[in-house]
């Protein structure tokens, strides 16, 4: 039987997650009540439970629904797990089957938290940054990959960074698409490309694939590249000169963690993560499980409900939807809306209930 119903598969995981991804559910059923929503194990939880953090069976729902948010996975009580059980080995996996080689991460400044920034309230008022950062690739999966012993009996680590012509491109490409549609006239208004080149043979390759894409096809855009030690800097120094940010995977994941802490709160971003059109997206808050707060019911529910406004945009095709969502969040932190990482002391719940007030 075929049905037009979209489905949206939630794996809130472990520490946090399930806390945050009940209040993004709650949210979705009150502005979408016609969307399917699943629910499944991931990650820690689910090794306890099966033996693995991602059974064959999540892994297929996965790849049926039409969008998947995740809520955030792994804990002390995983540390000493061998490496392919712990519950990031699920992440990385689920992330490399569905091939969503396009993180999206926007480090965006609501105006109502320009104070809570460790930044001047004057460097980041009205900052929005998009960072595009590599998923499926590079030295997170790059091979060989593994810990070997010498034969003078010293241990050598060994992670591979490698990129190919395909995969630079298909990501600078959603990049320049991204940038086409966030019109600058900041410093580095179109896409800010990020590597290594003057020490490594992949960055070298990156900036040249990403040149030549761009003069094939986007010159219409502004183009520059920076180093990635030097982009860091900058993001601390002038971020609002910033608009689409390209980085590698690692580049991307550390850059992405810098730019979080403008915005006032790592408890406030979404992202997602993208394929080619037609395959599912899968959308997470950019923070983490945080053990030492799970349970409480104090973690900002505002990351997963964001990752659910990115879910309605860019898998679900419900553009008016997320506008409305974003809204809701924008009114209520302007209505002094705050939990504690925000310096205040609503719930995860009553931050989940101000902002369903405003929809
Ligand atoms: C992230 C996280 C993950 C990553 C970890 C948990 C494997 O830091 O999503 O940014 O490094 O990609
Ligand atoms: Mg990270």
């Amino acid at each position: 039987m075929t049905t037009n119903t979209q489905t949206l598969l939630l794996l809130p995981g472990d520490g946090i997650g399930p806390e945050v991804t009940e209040e993004a559910r709650r949210v979705a059923v009150h502005v979408a009540p016609d969307l399917q929503i699943e629910s499944a194990f991931f990650g820690g939880v689910s090794y306890d439970q099966f033996g693995t953090p991602l059974t064959e069976e999540v892994m297929n729902s996965a790849r049926k629904a039409d969008a998947i948010l995740m809520g955030a996975v792994g804990g002390p009580q995983w540390d000493s797990v061998p490496r392919d059980k712990r519950p990031e080995a699920a992440l990385l996996a689920m992330r490399k089957n569905l091939d969503v080689y396009a993180n999206l991460r926007p480090a965006f400044c609501f105006p109502a938290l320009a104070g809570a920034s460790a930044l001047k309230r004057e460097l980041v008022e009205g900052l929005d940054i998009m960072i595009v950062r590599e998923l499926t690739s590079g030295v997170y999966f790059g091979q060989p990959k593994t810990i070997e012993t010498l034969p003078n009996g010293e241990r050598r680590g060994i992670d591979t960074q490698s990129y190919t012509t395909s995969e630079i491109r298909r990501v600078a490409a959603r990049a320049f698409e991204l940038a086409r549609g966030r019109t600058r006239t900041s410093k580095f208004a179109g896409v800010l490309s990020c590597e290594k080149s003057n020490v490594m043979e992949s960055g070298l390759l990156w900036r040249e694939e990403v040149t030549k894409l761009h003069a094939e096809q986007y010159s219409d855009v502004k183009l520059d590249h920076m180093l990635a030690d030097a982009a860091a800097m900058h993001l601390v120094k002038a971020p609002k000169d910033i608009n689409v940010l390209l980085a590698d995977n690692l580049f991307g994941d550390i850059l992405s963690d810098e730019a979080s802490m403008l915005t006032g709160s790592i408890g406030m971003l979404p992202s997602a993560a993208l394929g080619d059109p037609g395959t599912p997206g899968l959308y997470e808050p950019v923070h983490g499980s945080a053990p030492d707060i799970a349970g409480k019911n104090i973690a900002n529910p505002i990351a997963a409900i964001l990752s659910l406004e990115m879910a309605m945009r860019w898998s679900l095709n419900r553009a008016d939807i997320a506008d409305r969502i974003f809204a809701a969040v924008a009114k209520a932190l302007d209505a002094g809306a705050r939990t504690a990482d925000l310096g205040g002391s609503m719930s995860t719940r009553q931050m989940a209930d101000a902002i369903l007030r405003h929809l």
